[in-house]
């Protein structure tokens, strides 16, 4: 296989640099708003999508699968528990022959190794679909919402309550970061539940040239006060053990996102959860089914802003 120099790939969103976010944030809400123009619907011709998945998802799979479906493409559902990943065969060898079959692949994986294996392998464009590390896709998803419920990224502060060591928070981070935003990262004291310092260390590096400043704290109040946007998780992520959920419960029920604490922000404020959510523990169902909730046009954008990611990779964003 020859390495093609151009290839790119969407393993964490600092891939991308912030003008070219913006530029898939906008071409996605250009396409939303026109999806059915058959300048966009036959754009994938004869184009195929590879999904690998080790962890469940909802949300992920039927988003893209439809989502190449209306570029006029195809998308292959491959579960890895039929073939775990590096098991019968290296990582490698799986992506290469992939490789000679599709145009894309695109990966659910436990660990961030695991994904950084299959882009430094691949033949063709590689997006990470959900690992340990990074969650690319939802967080150009949320800001995607943001852009269209605010108009604007400028001097806005998002705070990110409840467990913070994960994926999604660690995107957000990189994503204030990028574009100059404050983030409050709001997390019990206990080190289980916080983000990990390379990944602040990164931010810290980000915020130097941008003026963004991601903060972690420990008070509730404190990080909710002049919040424009509120963002809970869930906190029994994929994998975490059944046995371990009293105590999670227990740990994180200070940090869970109630009327209090949407009160205490702005009054403009705007609620947000990648989903799935747990109504009565990340947050209460008077938030999430309250008026500042803004969930579902946030599950709606993967669609779209994921079409975008696509074609930018592909080099059909013309
Ligand atoms: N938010 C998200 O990635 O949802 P799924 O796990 O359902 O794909």
């Amino acid at each position: 296989m020859v390495k093609n120099m151009a290839l790119r790939h969407l393993t964490k969103v600092t891939d991308f640099t912030r003008a070219e976010c913006e530029q898939i944030i906008d071409y996605a809400i250009q396409m939303k708003a026109d999806r059915w123009n058959p300048k966009y619907t036959s754009k994938l011709k004869n184009r195929t999508l590879l999904m690998l998945f080790a962890k469940p998802s909802l949300r992920t799979r039927v988003s893209f699968e439809t989502g190449m479906e209306q570029l006029g493409g195809h998308a292959i559902f491959y579960s890895v528990k039929d073939s775990p990943l590096g098991v019968k065969e290296t990582i490698e060898d799986t992506t290469k022959c992939a490789s000679r079959y599709v145009d894309m692949i695109a990966a659910r994986v436990f660990k961030r190794e695991e994904i950084q294996k299959i882009a430094a392998n691949a033949g063709v464009p590689v997006i990470n679909m959900l690992d340990d590390f990074a969650h690319p896709c939802q967080i150009l998803c949320d800001f995607q919402t943001i852009k269209e419920k605010k108009g604007t990224f400028d001097g806005l502060k998002l705070s990110f309550y409840g467990d913070c060591r994960n994926n999604v928070t660690y995107d957000l981070m990189r994503m204030c970061a990028m574009f100059g935003m404050k983030m409050d990262v709001v997390c019990p004291s206990d080190p289980e539940y916080a983000p990990e310092q390379e990944v602040i260390d990164e931010c810290k590096e980000i915020s130097k040239d941008t003026g963004a400043v991601v903060r972690v704290v420990h008070d509730v109040m404190e990080g909710a006060h002049d919040a424009d946007i509120i963002y809970a998780d869930s906190w029994m992520s994929y994998g975490i053990p059944k046995e371990e959920e009293e105590k999670r419960v227990k740990d994180l029920m200070p940090y869970q996102v109630n009327s209090k604490v949407m009160e205490a922000a702005k009054p403009d404020c705007i609620f947000m959860n990648c989903l799935p959510a747990k109504r009565g523990y990340e947050e209460t169902a008077e938030v999430i089914d309250g008026p500042q909730s803004i969930v579902f046009d946030q599950a709606e954008n993967r669609l779209h802003v994921q079409k975008a990611i696509i074609l930018f990779l592909l080099n059909l964003m013309n």
